[in-house]
């Protein structure tokens, strides 16, 4: 059987139609193995080398350090000049950017992304990515980067949907290699999964404000 190719906009389309109708959506294969593999070795050889910090919560003079929350190690990226290997990634999130600005009035004008690196044992407690101090985040988008990652490996992404019977529905989800999750920065609660071995992702906030001047703390949230 031919392999269904997909473009770019019907790949959109599917992520848009996800984030209207139920807050969140992914699509495997965002990235291909080949790119998957070359932002790795940069995350990775970055990490190796000590420039993560462990990540903290909150911004500016509400940021802590607490690991009882989260145990990722993180690594701000420059979007204006991104590590070589992240530039696929960076260019396909932009034209992202615009469809969704086409398509769903979103009004985005920025974005801040980060390499995320949890050691085997850590996880990231139930959350919401925004807090006051933060509300131009209005999509979270994480991509992951794990070869051959199985449920046993852990680290689940989990996501909280409320229901209108008041109930709340969860849905985990595999940080498979190529797979971008996108969801409602501001209203979907979510939480990593103890990762049973070392987990990497490239996690960004796509944002209707224009950039800040200045840039987050290291490590910060
Ligand atoms: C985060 C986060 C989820 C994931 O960094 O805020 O929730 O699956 N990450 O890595
Ligand atoms: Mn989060």
């Amino acid at each position: 059987m031919d392999a269904v190719v997909q473009t770019n906009e019907q790949l959109f389309e599917i992520l848009i139609t996800g984030i209207l109708t139920q807050g969140y959506a992914y699509a495997d294969d965002f990235l291909n193995h080949t790119e998957v593999q070359a932002i790795l070795e940069a995350s990775s050889r970055s990490f190796e080398q000590g420039g993560f910090s462990i990540a903290g919560i909150g911004k500016k003079q509400h940021y802590q350090l607490n690991q009882n929350i989260r145990g990722d190690h993180i690594q701000w990226l420059d979007h204006h000049n991104p590590p070589l290997a992240c530039l696929p990634f960076f260019d396909r999130l932009q034209e992202m950017i615009r469809y969704f600005n086409r398509n769903l009035y979103l009004g985005l004008r920025d974005m801040e992304l980060h390499f995320a690196v949890y050691p085997e044992g850590t996880f990231y407690k139930r959350h919401l990515d925004v807090f006051q101090h933060t509300r131009a985040r209005k999509i979270s988008v994480i991509c992951y980067l794990n070869f051959d990652w199985v449920p046993e490996d852990g680290g689940q992404l989990r996501i909280y949907l409320p229901q209108e019977d008041g109930t709340e529905q969860q849905v985990d989800l595999l940080p498979l290699a190529g797979r971008l999750v996108c969801f409602n920065s501001q209203s979907l609660e979510h939480e990593v999964l103890p990762a049973r071995r070392r987990r990497y992702s490239i996690t960004g906030w796509l944002k209707d404000e224009q950039p800040l001047f200045t840039p987050p703390l290291p490590g910060s949230y």
